[in-house]
């Protein structure tokens, strides 16, 4: 039998991610042909209750309340950052001082100085480090990669993107951490829109300079008995063009009426086109412009076991895959990392250079001007 590489972790906040990265832990040795075993050490959550509640939910050994307490232990080489955007900064600091390897939610920061100070912090520590941009893990849009790089498409004209959900149509959901800038830094704009702007760079590269507008369209929302002030973005949309010239469109937004989870996006090439909706993350539409016209249009491709990760993850031809299955690729390849098999990805410097084009959108949207991103 070949002997085990194991990893022991340490996950801070115990909410929804927490429960979705636990659970991708746990896939990884069970799917994946590999030697690495999570021991899910210790789980720290600021409620006791949630924290007590998720150790023995989550299958991890401990729990704590207090992060420093979690971070300072010699039985964890691994921090798992899943909480609010405000607490990413001073946690990831901490565990880099200590030498821990991080992987860390989106967006990776309140703005981009603080995004940068993070950077380089695991860059100093020489640990290794992850931001969850898990969707670029689909195997739908890994294929897509692929395509663009064996010419597929083309000379790349058009990327069109959208994170379209109906969260905050609801005027009487309370406020939360999402609707605050002091903990979220941001609203649609970091929370889904960092996603489309994550996957853009990864398929077409940098994007230089964009022109942004954005709305609060409810700016006071329930708090107990009385309401409090939303002071970030239910919906931003901007225009942008790419270093390498192609043009795009993007939108995100918490007030679309009837989209659940509409995280799509079209390529428009030379040789060829791509649509991909994540609620049918299933499934790639192709257009190939060599087709004889009247054969041309956008034909369905259902992904399978002949796709990234397929092997491992779609063994049955057909059966699809989870939104679950894209944080274990994405953990799996950074566990991999720790033994110097690949490279994490996204790391920190996607995190930053994301969190760089989101000051760029913000700043357009105050200015009403095309603003240029500094990366
Ligand atoms: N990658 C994705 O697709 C995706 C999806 C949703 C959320 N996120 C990101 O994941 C992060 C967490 O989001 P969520 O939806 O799980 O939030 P959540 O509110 O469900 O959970 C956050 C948890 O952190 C805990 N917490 C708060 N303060 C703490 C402290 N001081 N110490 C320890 N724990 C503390 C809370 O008690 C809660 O259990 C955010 O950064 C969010 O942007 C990513």
């Amino acid at each position: 039998m070949r002997s085990k590489d194991y990893v022991n972790l340490g996950m801070v906040g115990s909410g929804m991610m927490g429960r979705y990265h636990s659970v991708a832990y746990s896939t990884i040795p069970v799917m994946f042909d590999t030697s690495i075993r999570i021991k899910k050490k210790v789980i720290a959550d600021a409620n006791e209750e949630l924290a007590r509640e998720a150790a023995e939910r989550l299958d991890f050994e401990e729990w704590v309340a207090s992060w420093q307490d979690l971070i300072g232990r010699n039985d964890v080489d691994v921090v798992d950052i899943v909480t609010p955007n405000d607490l990413h900064a001073p946690i990831v600091c901490a565990a880099a001082a200590q030498k821990k390897h991080v992987i860390c939610e989106k967006p990776l920061a309140l703005n981009l100085e603080q995004a940068r100070a993070m950077h380089e912090a695991v860059s100093r520590a020489g640990v290794k480090h992850c931001v969850s941009f898990n969707y670029q893990k689909t195997p739908a849009v890994l294929h897509t990669k692929k395509m663009i790089e064996n010419g597929k498409l083309g000379r790349i004209f058009h990327f069109r993107g959208q994170y379209l959900q109906d969260t905050g149509i609801n005027p009487l959901t309370p406020i939360g951490w999402r609707h605050q800038s002091s903990r979220a830094g941001s609203g649609s704009l970091g929370d889904t829109g960092s996603h489309v702007i994550s996957l853009a760079h990864f398929l077409l590269g940098s994007i230089r300079e964009v022109t942004a507008m954005s709305e609060t369209f409810i700016t006071r929302r329930p708090v107990g008995d009385s309401d409090g002030e939303v002071d970030v973005d239910d919906a931003v949309s901007f225009l942008c063009q790419f270093e390498k010239k192609a043009l795009g469109i993007f939108e995100a937004s918490r007030f679309c009426t009837g989209r659940k989870n509409r995280f799509s996006f079209e390529i428009n090439g030379s040789e060829g086109a791509v649509f991909f909706d994540w609620e049918r993350s299933n499934e790639l539409l192709f257009c190939n412009a060599s087709a004889a016209t009247s054969e041309q249009g956008f034909t369905r491709t259902v992904i399978g076991p002949s796709h990234p990760y397929g092997g491992a993850l779609q063994r049955i031809p057909g059966i699809g895959m989870s939104y679950v299955d894209t944080v274990a690729i994405m953990l799996y390849e950074f566990l991999q990392s720790l033994f110097d098999r690949g490279k994490p990805h996204p790391d920190f410097s996607d995190g930053v250079a994301v969190q760089a084009v989101m000051e760029a959108v913000q700043r357009s949207a105050s200015n009403k001007c095309w603003e240029k991103v500094c990366y």
